[in-house]
């Protein structure tokens, strides 16, 4: 007798071997992480080498940076959908140990641009079978030391330039107030230009200086430009230690990359002087009854404000922003925060919906006030186990609307997150 029920499953297998719908296997994660209600993830792939920045090609292939010492992964990916997501095959792409984390990609798909901690190179692309050649070096001459990390971007409202993050080489680079120093700063370049051969870091036109450690650039649909800032360590304000929740860590906004002459283009955020407080209950009498949050003081012995670039957003001290994505929409930012060590406890080690108004292109909250952050989405259930047992988001890119993948350089793992709108 055919009951209801195996009529429903004989049904169901005819729907499943129809639309040939298949199931990635399960990858467990190394740390477990915890996703809000409406979003959900899992890990698509694991056993990397330190994976830093991400970018999609035009064919849908994930590649990324591994900074312990390999170069440039390409990874096809079985997508089914949602977070039913795996991979279908991968190789290495580069190899070169001294790749650390930058990656960017021409929006025709055609041209590759990879950072070291001194020097970008490009190599002509092909991601339907994923070669590369033509290796050429095409900015030498960046910082040796301090900060490693060289954040690339080629803004989709302008695609022929590129854009190169350099951060201090310390904690306080005293030469990094002067932007002709060539750190904590993000430099222009025209790919025409690189075409005809290598450029000194210091030949790109200056975007925006005195920023220490600018680890995350993203473009809004608009072509507004912003950052995501590292704020310094063991901060000090008239003799009073603050570093426990200060400085911010600031969102700074660097105006439309295709309008050359606004007030934010070539100016100067602040760094190593001015310094924008997170958390003014902790500064001395009578700084705490009158700085706001996201208010400038210098550090050290000194109650002087600053003039400079005012952040747009503060986020909290030491949560270490590393990246962030915009919805195609413009309504909100993604941002990855990897957590650092200058604060306890321990601080950071999610990522997080930053909600934007897609009129004015500026985010959602107001800088003064504790509500920079939206939601967190993906985040550790107990921080006070990090970095030892949590996973460290880094790089992060969306395949399309609502789908968001993230770097974990700390477990070797990319993450799909579904739910980001
Ligand atoms: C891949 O494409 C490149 C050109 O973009 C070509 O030179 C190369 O031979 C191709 N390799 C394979 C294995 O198809
Ligand atoms: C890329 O590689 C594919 C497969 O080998 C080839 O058919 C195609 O022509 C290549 N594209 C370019 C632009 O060379
Ligand atoms: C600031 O002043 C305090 C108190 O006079 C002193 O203890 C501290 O060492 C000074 N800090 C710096 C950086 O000069
Ligand atoms: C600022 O600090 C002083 C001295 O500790 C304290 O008396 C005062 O209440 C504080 N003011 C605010 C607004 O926190
Ligand atoms: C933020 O709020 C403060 C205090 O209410 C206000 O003075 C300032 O104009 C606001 N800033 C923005 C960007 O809205």
């Amino acid at each position: 007798m055919v009951t209801t029920k195996s009529l429903a499953v004989a049904l169901l297998s005819l729907t499943t071997r129809v639309l040939g719908q298949q199931t990635c296997a399960t990858i467990n994660p190394a740390n477990p992480a915890t996703f809000a209600s409406s979003f959900s993830g899992r890990v698509v792939v694991n056993g990397l080498s330190r994976p830093r920045s991400i970018v999609f090609d035009n064919q849908g292939n994930l590649l990324t940076t591994e900074n312990a010492a390999y170069g440039v992964r390409y990874i096809q990916l079985n997508d089914f959908g949602g977070t039913n997501v795996c991979v279908k095959s991968q190789k290495q792409l580069i190899a070169d140990s001294s790749i650390n984390h930058g990656i960017a990609l021409t929006p025709d798909g055609k041209k590759l641009f990879v950072s070291s901690m001194t020097t970008v190179w490009s190599w002509d692309y092909n991601g339907s079978n994923g070669t590369v050649s033509n290796k050429k070096t095409v900015i030498t001459g960046m910082s040796d030391s301090g900060h490693v990390s060289r954040t690339l971007l080629i803004p989709k409202a302008q695609p022929d330039l590129l854009l190169v993050q350099v951060g201090s080489n310390a904690n306080l680079d005293t030469e990094a107030a002067q932007a002709s120093s060539g750190r904590s700063q993000i430099r222009i370049f025209k790919l025409a230009d690189l075409e005809q051969g290598s450029q000194a870091y210091t030949a790109g036109e200056v975007l925006g200086y005195g920023i220490r450690n600018n680890a995350g650039i993203a473009e809004t649909p608009k072509g507004g430009i912003f950052s995501v800032n590292n704020g310094m360590d063991n901060m000090d304000v008239n003799g009073v230690d603050v570093h426990l929740t200060n400085p911010c860590e600031e969102l700074n906004y660097h105006g439309l990359i295709t309008a050359p002459t606004t007030p934010e283009r070539g100016a100067s955020y602040g760094y190593p002087t001015c310094h924008a407080i997170s958390d003014p209950s902790v500064l001395p009498a009578p700084l705490n009854a009158s700085i706001r949050i996201g208010d400038t003081l210098t550090n050290g012995n000194s109650s002087a404000r600053c003039t400079r670039v005012a952040p747009k957003l503060c986020f909290p001290a030491h949560t270490a922003p590393l990246d962030l994505k915009f919805t195609a929409d413009g309504a909100a930012a993604y941002v990855s925060f990897h957590g650092s060590w200058n604060t306890s406890p321990p601080n950071g080690y999610r990522v997080s919906r930053v909600a934007w108004d897609a009129e004015t292109g500026m985010p959602a909250a107001n800088v003064s006030g504790t509500a920079a952050v939206t939601d967190n989405i993906m985040f550790n259930a107990d921080n006070a186990n990090c970095p030892g047992q949590c996973f460290r988001p880094v790089g992060l890119a969306f395949k399309e609307e609502g789908r968001l993948f993230v770097t974990s350089d700390a477990t070797n793992e990319i993450w799909v997150v579904s739910g980001a709108t």
